[in-house]
């Protein structure tokens, strides 16, 4: 295994609350482990060097909200929707109609090529979702397919497919479905709003992929308010996400719980929905994560850069609070931010996935919307970008 010292490091993001944030500092990396941090003074050798030369240094962003098992596009929806045309999440059907007519290897690299954009702008951790194929067939395929992520997570509630009856279809997602797709997925997720599933229809299907050990996940309140926050909470769900329409008492659940609130301004920018209030949930003591929902109908960006830029410059989060909570917050959205191989911190133990922005700190990610600040990225140790 080769170890590398990145020294030069002018602002080190550690995420660690010991560690915190350091000026002249460096990082030593072996195999795919951070083994060091700490000021550049005392930094151990290492088989490599590279020098950052002031630039500032932190996690690699941890993406936990994408739909990246699909094909084809909706440019025509996106062109209506900013002619005046409203978000409906009817639209997911037509990339279900794609998904179902590519081909394994058509999928895979649609997937693959995403994973790619993505890391080369700083992401090396990725969760993603099944949810285009919504029958047990196509779910498992997209399942099996969707394991080059780092997290996966079965979504066949996304939509009830045209035509059929919800009640019937949720009970397919619970029973036969679930079974298939459970020995390939570590998430269940289901999507709780006015036009897809109601509160009785996802709390069944939660229920039954929490009894089969799974973890779970809400997509809630992203059209309106309704009852997926409470659920998500009710049930101990890892995270809720969208969380754009929220009452008090939704705050003060979060508040309250271990659940995440996953927050996906790109999302509300393209379907043209309010931004959320991100200031509510972080003083009334939420935790929060940003994320992209990088999929071809609501969201199609996989720029965390851009999410933490607009959290800052228009959801009133400080530069801290975006930068953690597409970090440190992505990573506890799916539990993997503390541990051996802990992801969205840098300190010793933790998975080595480091993102160093061609800036001196990361204000500027805020401070220079839209242009391209990154300048390397490790992922498990080796460079990816
Ligand atoms: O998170 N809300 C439901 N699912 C996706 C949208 C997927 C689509 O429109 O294709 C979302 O925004």
């Amino acid at each position: 295994m080769t170890s590398t010292v990145i020294t030069g490091i002018g602002e080190l993001t550690t995420n660690d609350d010991e560690l915190g944030t350091l000026t002249d500092a460096a990082l030593v990396i072996d195999g795919d482990r951070v083994v060091w941090a700490g000021p550049a003074a005392s930094a151990p050798e290492a088989d490599e060097r590279f020098d950052a030369a002031g630039r500032a240094v932190l996690p690699g962003w941890v993406d936990s909200h994408t739909h990246l098992v699909f094909a084809g596009d909706r440019t025509a929806e996106f062109a209506a929707r900013m002619a005046g045309q409203s978000y409906q999440a009817g639209g997911i059907a037509v990339t279900v109609e794609a998904t179902r007519a590519a081909t394994d290897e058509e999928l895979a690299a649609n997937l693959r090529k995403h994973i790619a954009e993505a890391a080369a702008q700083g992401t090396t951790c990725m969760e993603t979702k099944t949810g285009y194929g919504l029958t047990v067939a196509e779910e498992l395929r997209a399942a099996k397919i969707a394991a080059e992520a780092d997290e996966v997570t079965f979504l066949g509630a996304h939509l009830v497919p045209p035509g059929e009856d919800a009640d019937t279809y949720a009970d397919l997602v619970r029973g036969e479905m679930l079974d298939a797709v459970a020995p390939y997925v570590g998430w269940c997720d289901v999507f709780c709003e006015q036009g897809a599933f109601n509160a009785d229809q996802s709390r069944r299907i939660l229920v039954a992929a929490k009894e089969r050990g799974l973890g779970l996940r809400v997509h809630g309140n992203q059209l309106g308010t309704g009852p997926g926050v409470q659920l998500a909470v009710e049930l101990g769900a890892a995270s809720v996400d969208h969380c754009t329409y929220l009452t008090e008492s939704d705050v003060d659940a979060l508040a309250g719980s271990d659940t995440v609130a996953t927050l996906l301004p790109a999302c509300d920018l393209s379907t043209r929905q309010p931004l959320p209030d991100a200031r509510a949930l972080l003083e009334a003591g939420a935790t929060v994560a940003l994320a992209s929902n990088c999929n071809p109908g609501s969201s199609y960006t996989s720029s965390m850069a851009f999410c933490v830029a607009t959290a800052v410059l228009q959801m009133r989060m400080t530069i801290e609070e975006a930068v953690r909570a597409a970090t440190w917050g992505g990573a506890r959205a799916l539990r993997r931010e503390s541990g051996d191989g802990a992801v969205g911190v840098l300190r010793p133990g933790a998975r080595a996935d480091v993102h160093v922005l061609d800036a001196p700190s990361t204000t500027w990610l805020a401070y220079r919307p839209g242009v391209p600040l990154t300048h390397a990225v490790w992922r498990k140790g080796t460079r990816v970008g």
